[in-house]
């Protein structure tokens, strides 16, 4: 399963966001867009029509993670709209299934997240459903927080049910992830690195998602 990196662009300047991604899309595979509604998260960013922006404008893969209620009304648009990815919240979701379905029916992967207070096997039953699973590693809402080493244990428990099942399903971590945590999440099992501070307060942001994509690199199962 090889190694994915998903800038978050939350840190960067987002008065100047089609610049702020250009810097970094030769180096990464994707684009984090984190959309928060001030409900389900205590913070508001950006929602469809800067989405759908982004989408037309980049032409790196979006990697939408939707930190919002009622992902059943609004998931499958961020699909509709083109985003390669559309993560919802379990937590969020009345009925989960169907948000999974509608995504892909949609033509988007289909990622489930689950907030550091969520047990794995509150996702164990939608591993059929879903391309892959979103371990946070801080308290969703806010850029620049401390990792939470204690969700690696999860994040092996999702790497070894995903890898029982045989699909092509990616673990993905959120979250404090940068130079000194990304090691450990890569030997849990994750595939899939989300980095916000860590990136857009280098000097170098494509330079660091270079370096911190190495560093995963070696430290893969
Ligand atoms: C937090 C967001 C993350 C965040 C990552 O709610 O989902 O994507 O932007 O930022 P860092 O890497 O700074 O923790
Ligand atoms: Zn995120």
């Amino acid at each position: 399963m090889g190694v994915l990196m998903s800038p978050s662009v939350l840190d960067c300047d987002l008065t100047r966001l089609h610049d702020e991604i250009s810097r970094v899309s030769d180096a990464a595979d994707m684009i984090h867009l984190d959309v928060m509604d001030n409900h389900f998260v205590p913070n508001l960013t950006f929602g469809l029509p800067i989405v759908r922006k982004v989408i037309s404008e980049c032409s790196i893969p979006a990697d939408c993670h939707l930190m919002i209620d009622d992902p059943e009304r609004w998931a499958p648009e961020y699909a509709e709209a083109g985003a390669y990815s559309v993560t919802f919240h379990v937590e969020a979701a009345t009925d989960p299934i169907r948000v999974a379905r509608d995504i892909r029916a949609a033509g988007a992967r289909c990622g489930v997240a689950v907030k550091p207070g969520t047990s794995a096997n509150a996702i164990e039953d939608l591993i059929p459903f879903v391309d892959m699973v979103l371990v946070m590693t801080v308290e969703p809402g806010f850029g620049g927080q401390s990792f939470m080493a204690d969700q690696m244990a999860k994040v092996s428990t999702i790497r070894s049910w995903v890898n029982k099942s045989g699909a092509d399903i990616w673990v993905q971590v959120d979250g404090g992830v940068g130079p000194t945590t990304i090691e450990q999440c890569a030997e849990a099992g994750a595939n899939v690195f989300v980095a916000g501070s860590a990136v857009y307060r280098a000097p170098d942001p494509a330079a660091m998602v270079t370096a911190l994509r190495s560093m995963a690199e070696l430290s893969s199962a």
